[in-house]
């Protein structure tokens, strides 16, 4: 009945990627210095190419430093894609840093201060320009700093006229370029900001609409980051899907409302996962499986590559479960009577109108007696994320 891969090796058709900043982070925290020492991104390109990956991503200061001088730039640039085609290794995605350096404390797109605001921009058409020299499609934004700690200290009405007007500007270099570019944002509800604007997958949707170019804009979620917010990030994720805005995803684990832990995929919801992968490939998700995670402090070197593997090992592990529970006869049997199928059927007739509501012979008491069997089926999803097949 059930069907085993014969090894859980991840290979580039599988579209696993991972930023430059998850394995290379040095483990800096708010409580503690680095316990790693910094990753060469040729050596991450090479690690990752070995280990199966499909390419990586980058924040423009993960590839050269902030100050770098044009010549300086280039170096960095001309090492990396020497690594990237030696390997074959792609890159879908870019991103910006716009929270790293203290002349963003405030904010990028919403700072306080004008010119701060115009640079941030700056910086970040700077870098879509080296997004699409790459081949990266995606370009994410993750609001890091924009936010605030105290109401006081800014007015989120307006923030959000200079947030549009940051999407709608760059929207608009993208299109006077002719660039093959889409953004996708990337909400979180707080941290480095005490509340960041735009805090989850909802706000930022609501949002996207409102932009002059809303078919440019779509989204980035991240697991960890609806979890913080006590969300149900498969809902999200399929709402996101339902309104073909999905046009990215950061994979990680997080448990339960706290400070953005950023595991390892899976090794937070195990649950949650399970049935993420489950929508991601039912619905026929075509983007990269991106991991946005970072290795544990206490691990050095040979934990850094570990904890890579294990990203894309959950996954297939977990792609293949949700495969088998949904083949399983007595899965399928199961959500038959459970009328999980029905839900499928559109509640009115293509020739209907209200009117016809009126018609129907319908009997609550005997509708609201009935059991739905939903234990039994989440049981079976249990026991199939468990290994435990009959
Ligand atoms: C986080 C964020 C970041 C962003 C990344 C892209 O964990 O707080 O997810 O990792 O994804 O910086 O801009
Ligand atoms: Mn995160
Ligand atoms: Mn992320």
């Amino acid at each position: 009945m059930t069907s085993r891969q014969t090894s859980y090796q991840p290979t580039p058709q599988d579209k696993f990627t991972f930023g430059l900043w998850t394995v290379g982070w040095q483990a800096r925290d708010p409580f503690g210095d680095p316990t790693r020492p910094a990753l060469d991104p040729v050596r991450t390109v090479n690690e990752l190419a070995a280990r199966g990956a499909y390419g990586v991503t980058f924040h423009d200061d993960d590839l050269f430093p902030f100050n770098a001088e044009d010549s300086e730039r280039r170096v960095h640039i001309d090492r990396f894609k020497k690594a990237l085609s030696e390997t074959g290794m792609k890159v879908p995605m870019a991103t910006t840093n716009l929270f790293s350096h203290p002349v963003f404390k405030d904010g990028a797109f919403t700072s306080n201060d004008r010119d701060i605001r115009r640079f941030a921009i700056r910086k970040v058409m700077r870098n879509i320009e080296l997004a699409v020299e790459l081949g990266a499609k995606i370009y994410v934004c993750w609001g890091g700093r924009e936010g605030a700690e105290s109401e006081s200290s800014k007015d989120a009405y307006v923030a959000l006229d200079r947030y549009r007007e940051a999407f709608n500007t760059l929207g608009q270099f993208v299109l006077d370029n002719g660039y093959d570019i889409k953004f996708a944002m990337e909400p979180k509800p707080n941290e480095p900001r005490g509340d960041i604007f735009l805090p989850t997958i909802g706000h930022a949707l609501a949002f996207i609409y409102t932009l002059e170019h809303p078919e440019l804009v779509g989204l980035n979620p991240e697991v960890g980051h609806e979890q913080m917010a006590n969300l149900n990030f498969v809902h999200g994720i399929a709402q996101a899907l339902n309104q073909n805005k999905l046009f990215h995803i950061d994979l990680n684990g997080q448990r339960g409302p706290k400070y953005d832990q950023d595991f390892v995929f899976g090794h937070g919801d195990l649950k949650s996962a399970f049935f993420l992968v489950d929508l991601l490939e039912r619905y026929n998700y075509q983007g990269p499986r991106h991991f946005d995670y970072k290795p544990v402090r206490t691990d050095g070197d040979s934990g850094v590559w570990a904890s890579a593997t294990a990203n894309m090992r959950m996954y297939l592990i977990l792609k293949e479960r949700a495969a088998n529970f949904r083949s399983d006869p007595r899965v399928i049997a199961a959500m038959k009577d459970s009328h999980i199928p029905d839900l499928e059927v559109a509640t009115l007739a293509s020739n209907e109108t209200w009117r016809d509501l009126a018609n129907d012979s319908f009997d609550p008491e005997n509708a609201g007696a009935r059991s739905y069997n939903y234990e039994a089926l989440d049981q079976l999803a249990m026991e199939h994320l468990m290994g435990v097949t009959n």
